[in-house]
């Protein structure tokens, strides 16, 4: 089957993406222990987008501060000392074609003692909800994170932007999803706060991811891409509802340029569905609350798959995750099926 919507350019901001091909980001455990990274990360992204028929690599979920480190070999963006071996990526990625951003991530209370030697922190002292966390070893119980807290954290998640643009890519993603430190502060299972990031309304859900972008923003300027991966529901009892993404996705566009739609405490798996875009009642609210340009990833195998996702509009671009994985360079082979 062709597949001319997938092989469509898009213009986002001031960057042009050759396709529609989004790889996501995926944890590959593969930077030194202290978070460098390595020769074989930079030969993974390279072989991933060689041919450049990846529109958009976002590389794996990176920590921004010690505290919100969520695993032993996960990369660090979390000092200047990050920047000369993210720049390897980088310009990797950039000889192939393909655009590149970093994911940038603080763990909340799905980062561990045991990893951190801190106790965690989030928005409330309840433990993570999140079922695939507790299968990965010991979580602890949280701290409720006071003002102080908040105010510093968002200054991590700005100096990690300034050194992803520092070391030239595209944008950078703030990972508000899959249960991670903004995931907590979204859900009302683990946002039990009754000051202005309170749990009970969308306002107060999304109050320090909005703070974090608008920091991000003025710290990067207006010509390098932010983007959000938005856990958009819980689908658990209590938890974050498909029926609030519309609003959501209203609040949270001011100083994006693109979101990017997953699961929040139900990680990137939806229970009971195998569909190829099963986020993608989550993807289409997205789009009706906002003009930006939504990503749509979950259980999408092929080019053809993502092709019928984009004619019926339920997202701009298609996200392939784990087949992605596979050895090799696999999306030539995907985009010319
Ligand atoms: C090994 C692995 C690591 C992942 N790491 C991240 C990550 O760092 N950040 C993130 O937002 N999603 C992460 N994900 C989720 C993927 O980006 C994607 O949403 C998920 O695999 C579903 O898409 P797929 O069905 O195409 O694989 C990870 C998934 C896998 C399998």
């Amino acid at each position: 089957m062709k597949t001319p919507l997938m092989h469509s350019p898009i213009q986002i901001n001031q960057v042009k993406l050759s396709s529609r091909l989004v790889m996501p980001p995926m944890a590959t455990e593969k930077s030194a222990g202290d978070g460098q990274v390595t020769e074989a990360l930079v030969a993974y992204y390279d072989e991933k987008t060689k041919g450049g028929h990846v529109g958009l690599l976002i590389t794996e979920h990176s920590y921004i501060d010690v505290r919100g480190k969520a695993s032993p070999h996960q990369v660090s963006l979390a000092d200047d000392n990050a920047i000369a071996g993210y720049k390897k990526i980088v310009d990797a990625v950039h000889a192939n074609g393909s655009k590149i951003m970093a994911q940038i991530n603080h763990a909340g209370s799905a980062a561990k003692i045991v990893d951190t030697g801190m106790v965690p922190l989030s928005a409330s002292a309840v433990m993570n909800v999140n079922t695939l966390f507790h299968k990965r070893g010991t979580l602890n119980q949280p701290e409720a994170m006071t003002q102080k807290d908040i105010d510093a954290v968002i200054q991590q998640f700005v100096k990690a932007a300034v050194r992803v643009k520092k070391a030239g890519a595209d944008g950078v993603e703030i990972h508000a999803a899959h249960g991670y430190l903004l995931g907590q502060f979204y859900s009302p299972l683990t946002n039990k706060r009754t000051d202005a990031y309170t749990g009970a309304t969308l306002e107060g859900r999304t109050l320090l991811q909005r703070q974090v972008v608008a920091a991000v923003r003025q710290a990067v300027g207006d010509d390098f891409l932010v983007a959000m991966r938005f856990g958009a529901a819980d689908y658990m009892e209590g938890g974050a509802l498909p029926s609030e993404v519309e609003e959501a996705a209203r609040l949270l566009a001011p100083g994006l340029d693109l979101l990017d739609i997953s699961g929040n405490m139900c990680g990137y798996m939806r229970t009971g569905h195998t569909e190829p875009g099963w986020f993608a009642e989550l993807s289409r609210a997205a789009k009706k609350g906002s003009e930006l340009p939504v990503i749509l990833t979950g259980g999408i195998k092929t080019a053809a798959e993502g092709e019928a996702l984009l004619a019926d509009k339920a997202a701009d671009l298609i996200g392939i995750g784990r087949i992605m994985l596979q050895p090799g360079t696999v999306a030539a082979r995907l985009m010319a099926e």
